[in-house]
């Protein structure tokens, strides 16, 4: 059985050390009877430190929304792993389509930093998925199969356990910058399943079928509480990573609540 693994992605929402505090104490406190599911927030750099100290006595662990390949040099606005590490950071989130689609981040560079993170030990949340214009295109399979193959070039089969998957259909991220003109909406079950076992057969394909059974396959996009009960029933999805809807405990704490229930249902 895959655990579920649930993240909140803060990106550069929650503005000052103070407020990301006050979120992430009173989340611990609404979660504190989670027992099945793993729980992870991504605060902006400048909280990680403050957050780690909130949450060190509970189940909430920390994640990086991204890192430089190189450990220490001149490179003006990047942090580097051993910065993640020292702050106490279990995971770190890579591939995120912002840092692509609006920054220009190629699969090349994200796999010397997926190589960098494993080598040190963080686990590493791997984020793929296609526009909209490239599903009309009936491009899907082919962009994500292809970051897939270009950002895990030389993860040994050993290092893919430490590997999450993230897949986010660029047009279901909740985010104007992204998706300029374009309606957003989540992916419907049937979209999302269809990406999950297109996912799950290219790690059978490339890995073999006992890790591609263990690795975790997560959704993002729009993820709330209205939908993350159909999401997750879903085989081959084993949880999310939660953007908007993790900002408050109100709106996130009840989707890991349906995780919980789910993971219960299924022992
Ligand atoms: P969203 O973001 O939940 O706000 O759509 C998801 C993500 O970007 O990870």
């Amino acid at each position: 059985m895959r655990r579920f693994i649930i993240g909140g992605n803060w990106k550069m929402q929650v503005l000052t050390i103070g407020e990301a505090e006050k979120k992430a104490q009173t989340l611990a406190t609404t979660i504190e009877n989670i027992k099945c599911v793993e729980v992870f927030i991504a605060p902006p750099f400048n909280s990680l430190v403050s957050v780690k100290q909130i949450v060190n006595n509970t189940k909430l662990r920390i994640a990086g929304q991204n890192m430089h390949y190189i450990e220490q040099g001149a490179f003006t606005g990047q942090i580097s792993v051993l910065s993640l590490l020292d702050a106490g950071c279990n995971y770190v989130i890579l591939g995120h389509s912002e840092p692509r689609r609006i920054f220009g981040e190629l699969n090349e560079t994200i796999n010397l930093k997926v190589l960098k993170a494993l080598e040190h030990g963080l686990k590493v949340v791997l984020c793929i998925g296609e526009t909209a214009k490239e599903r009309e295109e009936g491009l899907t399979t082919e962009i994500n199969n292809l970051q897939l193959s270009e950002c895990l070039l030389g993860v040994s089969d050993e290092q893919f356990e430490k590997i999450i998957i993230a897949y986010e259909p660029v047009w279901a991220i909740n985010n104007p910058y992204l998706n300029p003109g374009i309606g957003i909406k989540p992916a419907t079950p049937n979209q999302a399943a269809s990406a999950h076992k297109m996912v799950r057969d290219w790690i059978r394909k490339e890995y073999g079928h006992q890790i591609a059974e263990k690795i975790r396959i997560i959704y993002g996009g729009s993820m709330s509480k209205n939908n993350a009960r159909e999401l997750l029933e879903i085989k081959d999805i084993d949880g999310g990573l939660i953007g908007g809807a993790s900002l408050t405990a109100e709106s996130f704490s009840p989707i890991i609540r349906i995780a919980e229930e789910l993971s219960n249902d299924n022992e």
